[in-house]
């Protein structure tokens, strides 16, 4: 496959099985997020490996946040999320480490986090690791992120599923980009994306 074909077919499964990447493929995988654009080399990106006995405790933890958020969460939503944190082969939490005393604004700080966790999740689909970036409300839970690491201001950004796919991945039906694009010429564009014909 060439790189190309490797950025075109990745695709999101959260039915993953065993083996997670191994320590030395990890290591890898976190050397492509060390790429994201980071203005004013802030490096806010953080992440924390859960994987074998520490993921039941890190669903403990998510299905306590639940309920903090919603005491009256259903139990076979808390059985399911306990299930899923549970048996992912490994969980990667993101998290930032935000600054905003600083003159680089929050926004861009996040969006750094973010395009980390892209060449993440491209790193994962090139060694032939499946992913997904999954949030829920807990993600916004003080709480949970100060259980984690991470206290006010900083923040999750979400968790990475990892594991090894088990099914050939999905192929969604993805948008046509011309869709999304116009080429400026001086006036203000408008996007077939939001019905209107550029
Ligand atoms: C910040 C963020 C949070 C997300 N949270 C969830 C989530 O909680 N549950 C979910 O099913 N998908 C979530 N998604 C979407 C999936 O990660 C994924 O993009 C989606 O299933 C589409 O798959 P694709 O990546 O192959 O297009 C989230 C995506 C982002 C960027």
């Amino acid at each position: 496959m060439t790189p190309m074909d490797m950025l075109l077919s990745r695709a999101s499964t959260d039915h993953l099985k065993a083996p997670a990447p191994s320590e030395a493929q990890m290591a890898e995988v976190l050397a492509a997020a060390m790429r994201a654009p980071d203005h004013g080399k802030l490096r806010p990106w953080r992440y924390v490996i859960v994987k074998d006995d520490a993921r039941p405790l890190l669903a403990k933890r998510i299905v306590a946040s639940m309920v903090r958020l919603d005491p009256e969460a259903p139990e076979f939503k808390k059985e399911k999320r306990f299930n899923r944190f549970s048996t992912i082969p490994m969980t990667l939490v993101l998290g930032m480490h935000l600054r905003p005393e600083h003159k680089i604004p929050l926004w861009e700080q996040e969006m750094t986090v973010a395009a980390g966790a892209m060449n993440i999740l491209n790193a994962l689909h090139t060694l032939g690791f499946g992913a997904i970036w999954v949030s829920g409300d807990v993600v916004n839970d003080p709480v949970l992120a100060e259980e984690l690491g991470f206290p006010a201001p900083h923040k999750l950004a979400g968790f990475l599923f990892i594991g090894t796919p088990d099914a050939p991945l999905p192929a969604p039906k993805r948008p046509d980009p011309v869709q999304f694009t116009a080429t400026w010429q001086g006036e203000p564009v408008s996007f077939a994306a939001d019905g209107k014909t550029p």
